[in-house]
């Protein structure tokens, strides 16, 4: 019988001990992570690994002023709220001991240039991209991250949400390759004790239909 513990065992931690993540561990994670399917093998990702407190401390202060000032788009005090109320969501790698930030460079699809140069419509060249390829691959790969840390005792998030503060991110953490964007983070420690528990699935029939 396969063992799937990890995938079940798995769940968002947002709160974290204060104990530091061995290097060596967040490279086995990493391991795991470039393990992933990648479209035409083309390994988009690169990853950042952040353990300096004080920079963590300094990009949750990021994200949530970036938050508030999206916020200021709201037109009632009623929406602002709403808007106001996912922040803790956004920033709860500030107590993590380690932050990895997920960039993705485009996916090179070379049948979209040949059949742009050929004039194809709009419409076509849309429906060749809209599976957003090499955003799966990375949720692909930071899934494969997840899991890897959670068989190996620690507690985890993926997250997209702070990506709104990503042009500011990107300036603070000062990393550079040409064509890559941030696409998600991902917080990793030791869970705090009690943290929730992992919320339940839609039932099987709900999302799933076999054709025979
Ligand atoms: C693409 C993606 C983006 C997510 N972004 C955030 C986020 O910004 N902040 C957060 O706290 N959780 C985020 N999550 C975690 C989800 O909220 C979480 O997976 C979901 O509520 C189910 O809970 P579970 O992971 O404990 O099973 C994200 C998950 C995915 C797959």
């Amino acid at each position: 019988m396969a063992n799937l513990d990890m995938i079940y065992n798995r769940k968002s931690v947002r709160k974290f001990k204060d104990v530091e993540v061995p290097k060596e561990d967040i490279l086995k994670m990493l391991e795991a992570a470039i393990e992933a399917p990648s479209p035409k093998h083309q390994q988009n990702w690169n990853f950042v690994v952040i353990t300096n407190k004080e920079l963590i401390n300094k990009m949750a202060e990021i994200v949530a002023t970036s938050h508030e000032k999206i916020g200021e788009i709201a037109k009632t005090e009623k929406d602002r709220k709403i808007h106001m109320s996912v922040l803790k969501y956004y920033t709860s790698f500030k107590n993590a001991p380690a932050v990895v930030m997920v960039y993705s460079k485009p996916y090179d699809m070379i049948e979209y240039k040949i059949l742009k140069e050929n004039g194809a419509t709009k419409e076509v060249l849309d429906v060749l991209v809209s599976p957003q390829s090499a955003a799966q691959a990375i949720g692909a790969a930071v899934e494969n991250f997840l899991l890897a840390a959670t068989e190996m005792g620690y507690g985890s998030c993926y997250m997209t949400g702070p990506t709104h503060a990503k042009a500011e991110l990107e300036k603070l953490i000062g990393f550079e390759k040409p064509n890559y964007e941030l696409m998600s983070m991902i917080s990793v420690g030791i869970a705090e004790d009690n943290t929730p528990e992992k919320l339940p699935r839609k039932p099987l029939q709900e999302v799933v239909t076999f054709v025979d």
